[in-house]
């Protein structure tokens, strides 16, 4: 078995920095007992040098020192091509065809812009790129954003279904790459510790952080301003990681069976519209200096910061509270899930006023340190019956040799292997948006807090707690 990865976009960020080390890591390593070929698409003038040249630069150190790695290079190619017309596309099959060998999978990774998913894939079909039998498989790899709200994802989809069945379109949400968020499921079904618990008798909330450091480098301030958190993060990488929390056993782990699970969540998630609180249940921030950032409106309204309370209206969750939140600027990049568990039905021990602030629960730290902290009370040694906090925690770094995967390494291997439940479906897609877009509704009438960078953003999202013990971790 031979297999093929293409890029088009090649020359962008995403090549150098994530997907050919992910590639190159799998290989080192030995995941691909066959031949891969690395071939770069674009625009740019370049040849198989130049573009070697680039990636020599641009890759991370960590690929640079690896023995191997000047071997690997020498062997990826490089076609130019501007895939505009059906002339290009022609140009493009010669190219790969001429590559020689028989290639048994084929591999599309779109790492261009939203608005070429359709022409692109349109281009590949007409050529007969996209045609597949038992021999030769043909698998197509698109990035976020999938669409900017639900009319666009369906709209997309129908596009990009007329060339290719839905088991050969791979949506990526990079966050279910990462073996933490791998490990939600693991820990919840194959631990019979936890499972019982995970329900609204027990568990009185649910928070989810995903916090960055990070603000517009990188030139990102045109894109993210007409995204903002909402549709850069919450949609897919937040709602990915509640719909994980909150699914179901699947039969199996079969791709089909895990997103079946994942999509009733999505599906029972209350629209933002409806959720009717005395207190706010949105909060949306900006960091002060946003707009000034390059590519960004000057009177732009976008939201930097996102913290939500929402619910899934189901027997196993009715009436926790999920609080969500995630920003930039903040002072400490971390993702977090923090399961919080009612207190005792009974006062016996201890001051009941302070230790009522200091609920049982259960973290799971998705990154930086990943691993898994339980926290709880024991008695203070000593006369009376004073409670002392103290937790119990797993580190992969104590526990593991290897360092943790990245996420592209780990959904590459899944392309290109053909399993599919690391990637999102066109019903959990839309799903998604669904919620999203009327949370972007229902946010329309909250006005946008302003917060100092490096502060855990507006002091109003701490209302979003209510009647709830405890308050939003910092990591
Ligand atoms: C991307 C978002 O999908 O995820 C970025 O577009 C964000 O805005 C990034 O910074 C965060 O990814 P990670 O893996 O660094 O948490």
């Amino acid at each position: 078995m031979s297999t093929q990865v293409v890029i088009l976009g090649a020359s962008g960020d995403l090549t150098a920095r994530k997907l050919v080390p992910g590639l190159f890591n799998a290989w080192r390593q030995g995941f691909f007992p066959e031949s891969i070929q690395l071939v770069g698409v674009a625009r740019r003038p370049w040849n198989d040098e130049d573009f070697r040249a680039h990636l020599a630069e641009y890759v991370p150190a960590s690929i640079k020192e690896k023995p191997e790695w000047a071997n690997w290079l020498g062997a990826v190619q490089y076609i130019q091509t501007h895939l505009d017309s059906e002339e290009d596309f022609k140009n493009l099959k010669n190219g790969l065809e001429e590559l020689g060998g028989a290639v048994s999978r084929r591999i599309f990774y779109l790492a261009i812009k939203p608005d070429l998913f359709k022409p692109s894939v349109a281009g590949l079909s007409c050529v007969g790129l996209l045609a597949q039998d038992e021999e030769h498989r043909v698998r197509v790899v698109v990035e976020k954003p999938f669409g900017k709200d639900l009319a666009s994802a369906q709209q997309l989809n129908r596009d990009l279904l007329t060339y290719l069945s839905e088991d050969q379109l791979y949506r990526i949400d990079h966050y279910l790459g990462k073996e933490t968020v791998q490990n939600i499921l693991a820990f919840r079904f194959r631990n019979a510790f936890f499972e019982p618990l995970w329900n609204q008798k027990y568990v009185e909330l649910v928070q989810i952080t995903v916090a960055e450091e990070v603000g517009m480098e990188g030139g990102r301030g045109g894109y993210y301003d007409t995204s903002g958190a909402i549709r850069d993060m919450m949609q897919n990488h937040v709602l990915q990681l509640l719909a994980l929390v909150g699914m179901e056993a699947p039969a199996s782990l079969d791709a089909e069976a895990i997103r079946n699970e994942k999509v009733k969540v999505l599906e029972s998630l209350r629209p933002p519209e409806e959720v009717h609180m005395e207190t706010p249940h949105i909060v949306r921030g900006q960091y002060q200096g946003y707009k000034e950032s390059s590519g960004v409106n000057p009177a732009s309204e976008t939201e930097t910061f996102m913290a939500v309370r929402t619910y899934i209206d189901n027997w196993r969750w009715g009436g926790v509270p999920f609080l969500i939140r995630t920003g930039k600027c903040l002072p400490k990049r971390f993702t977090s899930i923090t399961i919080q568990f009612h207190m005792p039905p009974h006062h016996l021990f201890g001051n009941w006023d302070e230790c009522h602030l200091r609920p049982n629960s259960i973290t799971l730290r998705i990154q930086p340190n990943e691993g898994i902290d339980m926290t709880f009370d024991v008695k203070k040694p000593g006369p009376g019956v004073d409670m002392h906090p103290t937790k119990m925690e797993f580190d992969y770094d104590d526990e593991f040799d290897e360092p943790v995967a990245e996420a592209y390494q780990r959904l590459l291997q899944d392309v290109i292997t053909g399993d599919q439940s690391l990637f999102i479906r066109t019903d959990e897609v839309e799903a998604a948006w669904r919620w999203a877009d009327s949370l972007r509704r229902a946010m329309a009438e909250t006005p946008v807090h302003e917060y100092e960078p490096n502060t855990w953003g507006p002091d109003a999202s701490s209302e979003l707690y209510g009647e709830c013990e405890g308050r939003w971790t910092r990591g």
